[in-house]
C-alpha cells in the first residue's frame, strides 16, 4: 500500500494498480476498479437527495458507485492507508460528494436517522474481530442494531456476504476468511475449539444462512429483511437471483450450468430436489427495510 500511495502522487490510481508488476495488485484492480460490483443499488429506489454510509469501505469502490446516485456518501473505514487511497482516488476522479471518516465501527460520529442507506459489504463477519472480549454474534446483532438508529424511516441496510450452509464446505472447501476447512458448517463451539488449534485464535468470523441472515435483521428492527442469491459472489455479483420461485428455479436449470465432477453434480441434483439449491450458495446479499 505504501508503494501504491506514493505512486499515486504522480499517476492516477487506474494506471498504478492495473500496470503493477505484483500480481496481487493486478488482482486486486479488477475488483476495486468494478464499480459494477455495487449494480444492487439498482434494487432500491432512486438515491436521488439521500444520504448513503458506507461500513468498512476498504478502497472506495462500493462509496465511488454510490456517488453518481446518492446526493452524499459517507465512507467509514478504520485502516489509515486505505483511507488515504480513498482520498486520493476520489480527488483523481473528481467525485466530491463522499465524504471520507476514518472511524472504527460502531463508534461513529453521527445522529440518529442520519441515512437512507448503510452499507456492510463483506464487513458483518470481520467485525467482532475487533471487538475480541465480545461474542460474535452479539457483536453482528449490535451491528444491526446501530445502523437501524442510524437510518431513517423507510430507509435501508445492506449486507453482501457469504453463505455458512454453501454446499462446497460440505466437500472441505476452506472458510474464505481464515483458511480453515469445515468451520463454518460445525457448530460454533467446535469450529471455536478447532480455529484455536489451528491459527491460536478463537472462531469469529461467524456466517449464516438465509434464515439466519433474515433472522438476524428482523431482531435489529428491520421488518422487511430478503435475501437473494449473489452469483458468482456479492464482491462479484453479476446476477442477483431471488432464492426460490419460478425465476430461481429457471435460473439454476438454464443460465447456471456448468460442467461440474460427479460428487458436485450429485449434490445439487439432491439440493435442487429438496428445494434448497438457492440456500446452499456461496454468498448471499441482503436487504432490510426501516419501517
Ligand atoms: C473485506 S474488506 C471489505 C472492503 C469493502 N467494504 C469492499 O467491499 O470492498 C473489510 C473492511 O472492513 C474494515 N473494517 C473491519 N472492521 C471494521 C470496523 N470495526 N470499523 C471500520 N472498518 C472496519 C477493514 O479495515 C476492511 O477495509
Amino acid at each position: 500500500m505504501s508503494w501504491v500511495l506514493e505512486e499515486m502522487k504522480a499517476r492516477h490510481w487506474k494506471e498504478v494498480l492495473s500496470t503493477a508488476d505484483d500480481p496481487d495488485i493486478a488482482r486486486a484492480f479488477t475488483f476495486i476498479a468494478n464499480l459494477n460490483r455495487v449494480n444492487w443499488q439498482y434494487l432500491l429506489s432512486s438515491g436521488r437527495g439521500r444520504a448513503a454510509l458506507c461500513i468498512g469501505e476498504g478502497m472506495g469502490t462500493t462509496a465511488h458507485a454510490l456517488s453518481g446516485n446518492y446526493a452524499t456518501v459517507v465512507a467509514t473505514e478504520q485502516v489509515l492507508a486505505r483511507v488515504d487511497f480513498m482520498r486520493r482516488r476520489f480527488e483523481q476522479d473528481e467525485i466530491e460528494n463522499v465524504r471520507i471518516v476514518r472511524a472504527k465501527f460502531p463508534d461513529l460520529p453521527f445522529a440518529k436517522g442520519s441515512f437512507d442507506l448503510v452499507v456492510f459489504n463483506g464487513v458483518l463477519e470481520w467485525l467482532p474481530s475487533g471487538q475480541p472480549s465480545e461474542p460474535p454474534a452479539e457483536v453482528q446483532r449490535a451491528s444491526l442494531r446501530k445502523a437501524f438508529r442510524l437510518l431513517k424511516p423507510g430507509g435501508h441496510v445492506y449486507v453482501g456476504i457469504e453463505n455458512r450452509w454453501c454446499y462446497e464446505y460440505f466437500f472441505g472447501a476452506k472458510d474464505p476468511h481464515i483458511g480453515v476447512p469445515w468451520v463454518t458448517i460445525l457448530p460454533r463451539w467446535i469450529a471455536n475449539w478447532r480455529t484455536r488449534r489451528v491459527t491460536g485464535r478463537r472462531y469469529d468470523t461467524y456466517l449464516y444462512g438465509r434464515r439466519g441472515y433474515v433472522r438476524l435483521l428482523r431482531r435489529a428492527g428491520f421488518t422487511e429483511a430478503q435475501a437473494f442469491v449473489a452469483k458468482e459472489s456479492y464482491n462479484n455479483p453479476e446476477t442477483i437471483v431471488p432464492l426460490t420461485g419460478g425465476p430461481s428455479e429457471y435460473f439454476f436449470r438454464s443460465i447456471d450450468v456448468k460442467p461440474q465432477r460427479a460428487h458436485r453434480r450429485l449434490a445439487q441434483a439432491i439440493a435442487s430436489r429438496l428445494g434448497l439449491l438457492g440456500e446452499m450458495q456461496y454468498a448471499f446479499v441482503v436487504i432490510g427495510t426501516k419501517p
